[in-house]
């Protein structure tokens, strides 16, 4: 078994409150990734959402009670204790956290929450007022101090009518915590930053140059670094995918602000990061001068004049002390294989990088899939086949995690 690879048994405890819909994209998210998932709901919940829902996305009923027939399959609930290896609890709400606190087991989810010893999360849903409540507060201490971990929810409009902190996170951010509870932390402690996406260069007030850069590779570098434990930074162009919330982010637009972002948080913030990955399709070119009006169109021809951007990566590479931090590039490239890989032997030599991932454009721009060929200065070669970017991620950060960090 791979060191990164995953446990997949999900109990996902839903207790009522309006957020319950929600549960039903977190269980779908799961499901649809491969993840086992089987569905404890409160009495409270049935109202707000239906077993059958959950049963239709899970292919599992859904235990809303031990009696009358409610032990599925033959499966008590100590028997579902056991086979989790992970319990989020989403929604969770005022009173089933102070049930948990207490020990309390008077439905399907305390009852399995006090049996079982498979980490526990909880993703709180409530009135701002009701989760501001000293009792609720200190309720949640209890199971934290408990080794219970807290999936914070968000500021805004809640279904009260009240505007706070209160509403459920977003099935994504559960959906991350969750994997990240199941995962081997092998990344943990690491800092580690990453660019991605494109950047865009100002011709005038109308136009710009960019590429077909995504960001979706540097973006799953982000995902799984951060599910294996790791403090993920990253610094990002213009891009429309989803980045873990409890990942910084630093949004920037041109190769010269991406340039200052970089060169910040590789030496002068603390703690420096361990691994720095450069998977943004940097602008290799700006144009001299942005235009202050719309160009005309028959003064295209003389009115864009091109100059070089710096390149990021071989500052890097320069300014580094030995190998701290540990560098990781990117190549895109056309045309045959051989050439591919003798372009990103000469980009490590020419950037001091300790890692180049080769890749082509056409297999890698704007598509959830990549195949790439990871090279290190020690010699070491290794092809990915084409996969889903999330699995090219692990690769680089397998290979990354053969280095001394
Ligand atoms: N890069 C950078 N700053 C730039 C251009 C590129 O930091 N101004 C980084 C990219 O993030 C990537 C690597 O350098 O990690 C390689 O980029 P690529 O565009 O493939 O190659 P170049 O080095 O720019 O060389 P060429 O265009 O000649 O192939």
């Amino acid at each position: 078994m791979a060191e990164h690879s995953e446990k997949r048994n999900v109990l996902l405890g839903i207790s009522g409150s309006v957020a319950a819909y929600k549960s039903a994209e977190v269980a779908r998210l799961l499901v649809s990734r491969g993840y086992n998932v089987r569905v404890l709901m409160t009495e409270c919940a049935t109202k707000f959402i239906t077993p059958v829902t959950m049963e239709a996305i899970t292919g599992k009923a859904a235990v809303t009670t031990f009696f009358e027939g409610g032990e599925v399959e033959g499966i008590g609930h100590i028997q579902l204790a056991d086979w989790a290896d992970v319990f989020v609890v989403a929604p969770a709400t005022a009173n089933i956290i102070a049930k948990l606190a207490a020990g309390i087991a008077d439905c399907p989810v305390s009852t399995v929450a006090l049996a079982t010893k498979a980490r526990l999360l909880i993703a709180p849903a409530m009135n701002v007022n009701m989760y501001m409540h000293p009792a609720t507060q200190s309720n949640i201490s209890i199971i934290r101090e408990r080794g219970a971990a807290l999936i914070d929810p968000e500021e805004g409009a809640l279904a009260c009518g009240w505007q706070g902190t209160g509403r459920l996170a977003d099935p994504w951010q559960i959906f991350n915590e969750v994997r990240r509870a199941l995962s081997v932390q092998d990344l943990s402690g690491k800092n580690i930053l990453i660019t991605t996406g494109p950047t865009r260069e100002a011709i005038d007030p109308v136009r710009f140059i960019s590429n077909r850069s995504s960001g979706k590779m540097g973006v799953s570098l982000a995902r799984e670094a951060y599910r294996r434990g790791a403090n993920v930074t990253v610094i990002h162009g213009p891009v429309t995918v989803r980045v873990p919330t409890k990942v910084k982010t630093i949004p920037v637009l041109t190769a010269a602000e991406m340039h200052k972002a970089v060169l910040e948080q590789a030496f002068s913030v603390d703690p420096l990061p361990d691994i720095i990955i450069m998977a943004a399709a940097v602008a290799d070119f700006r144009p001299k001068t942005e235009e202050e009006h719309k160009i005309k169109k028959a003064d295209v021809d003389s009115a864009i004049k091109l100059v070089e951007n710096i390149d990021i990566l071989a500052e890097l590479g320069k300014k580094r002390k030995g190998t701290q931090p540990l560098l990781v590039g990117f190549a895109v490239e056309t045309g045959e294989i051989e050439d591919l890989i003798s372009y990103v032997r000469g980009k490590l030599e020419k950037k001091n990088c300790d890692m180049i991932v080769g890749n082509f454009a056409h297999e890698a721009f704007d598509l959830d899939t990549n195949r790439v060929w990871i090279i290190d200065k020690n010699g070491r070669q290794e092809e990915v086949a084409t996969s889903y970017k999330s699995r090219v991620a692990n690769k680089i950060l397998d290979a990354v995690r053969k280095f001394e960090l």
